[in-house]
């Protein structure tokens, strides 16, 4: 038990216990990934040292006197449960404390607003997430900010996109829903060379999986709602950068934009990422024996997973990512029909557009997600009509795959074609136990 000026009482002794309020300052002492998303950003709750850190659910805080405020003072500005997660995601990106949005789309908007003005331009990613394409298209465009969307896989694309009005280079690694990979070092070489900054939105592998200002990144972008909450209850954002006057302005912008977090959506989002390394864990495991199992399969034209050794950019993935991650793809052989038949047949796996939460979901990008993209850029992305994408859950990867199976086989994609149960089990223990 406390008391309100910092004392421990314990139990059994006769009298208040003096001891120091210690302040832990963990990211200090080089504790690692899984340590720091439980215990960063730890400070004892000053009122009665709960063992959360708790909700400030307040639009406003009160001063003292006229003129004696305290630092927080109105929940568009900042807010102690916000910034409890500002500290936790900056210490996990290595970082100072990054800056939290009401969602992954409003770290991105706040981002180029607080960075951008008339005559700029951009450099994209040419598959990037289609809400930060449909921001420059519906938005940014009108502003007078111009954008180039390449393959920034190939580096080489990116140096000849730049313009001397190029102010970002804005990359997302592993692309969606191929997975190809963009070389953040190689990219981070160029953009300092012109003197650009590189911005990496991280949401498929969280700063567990892939360090982007390590590699030589500037800004990290994620969407929290994904990987980062990861019981798909929240929807959010952050943004981290070593630049101080870059995290100034953008507290600036969000506090004029009114794009902060709220704190009920930051505080839970604190219980989520605590688990964060231990789910990524599993799921990393769950993917590879789903992307050896489905490789095995002859109903399968191709799997995307930079797990695989037949992927074509694994020593990259080797390189910058700490672990293949936990989204994969597939194309089966059969067209649309039994791909959809397939999906519809899904008892397990949830038929879902979102990611990185507890549950296994799969998309069908080319009728949803890309559905809008012109069909020779689809086609050249490898974006065909048997594509299928995964966000692997949790599950028993047995479980997994059981459905798979049931839900190939009522698809009328070829029983003989797919490996029996009992084999797919065994495949489970080999790949993952
Ligand atoms: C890679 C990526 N970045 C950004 C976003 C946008 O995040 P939010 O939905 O939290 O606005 C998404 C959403 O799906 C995404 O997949």
């Amino acid at each position: 038990m406390s008391t309100q000026t910092g004392q421990l009482l314990l139990a059994g002794t006769p009298g208040p216990l003096s001891v120091p309020r210690r302040r832990l300052t963990l990211s200090s002492q080089n504790f690692k990934d899984s340590t720091l998303a439980i215990h960063g950003g730890r400070s004892l709750d000053s009122h009665a040292s709960s063992m959360i850190f708790p909700l400030y659910q307040t639009s406003m805080f009160v001063h003292q006197a006229v003129g004696l405020d305290t630092a927080i003072s109105y929940s568009r500005v900042s807010n102690p449960t916000v910034d409890m997660l500002e500290k936790v995601i900056g210490e996990l990106e290595g970082t100072p404390p990054a800056v939290c949005f009401r969602s992954g789309m409003a770290a991105t908007t706040t981002l180029f607003l607080a960075l951008l003005k008339a005559g700029d331009h951009v450099v994209l990613t040419e598959v990037i997430y289609g809400g930060t394409m449909r921001l420059f298209r519906e938005v940014l465009d009108h502003f007078g900010v111009t954008s180039t969307f390449v393959d920034t896989c190939e580096a080489a694309n990116v140096e000849s996109a730049i313009t001397a009005a190029t102010r970002i280079v804005f990359i997302e690694t592993p692309g969606n829903p191929t997975l190809k990979l963009t070389d953040i070092a190689a990219v981070a070489r160029i953009t300092k060379q012109h003197g650009v900054l590189l911005a990496v939105d991280n949401t498929f592998l969280t700063p567990i999986l892939q360090k982007p200002l390590e590699l030589g990144a500037d800004i990290s972008v994620l969407s929290t709602t994904k990987y980062i909450d990861g019981h798909n209850a929240t929807v959010g954002g952050s943004i981290a950068t070593r630049d101080e006057a870059m995290l100034e302005r953008l507290r600036l912008i969000r506090k004029t934009l009114g794009t902060i977090q709220a704190p009920f959506e930051a505080w839970l989002t604190l219980q989520g990422v605590k688990t964060l390394p231990a789910r990524l864990k599993i799921q990393c495991e769950n993917a590879m024996a789903l992307a050896s199992w489905l490789e095995r399969n002859p109903a399968v034209e191709r799997v995307y997973y930079p797990g695989l050794d037949s992927c074509p950019q694994k020593a990259l993935a080797d390189r910058q990512q700490r672990a293949p991650g936990g989204m994969l793809a597939f194309e089966l052989k059969a067209g649309l029909e039994p791909t959809i038949r397939m999906l519809n047949a899904l008892k397990l796996c949830v038929r879902a557009e979102s990611l990185g939460g507890l549950e296994t979901l799969m998309t069908h990008p080319s009728t949803t997600t890309h559905a809008d993209l012109d069909p020779e850029l689809r086609r050249r992305l490898g974006i065909r009509d048997g594509l299928v994408r995964i966000s692997v859950g949790l599950e028993a990867p047995e479980d997994i795959l059981a459905d798979l199976e049931q839900a190939f086989a009522a698809a009328g994609i070829s029983a003989a074609q797919t490996t029996p149960k009992s084999n797919a089990s065994s495949e489970v223990s080999r790949e993952v136990r």
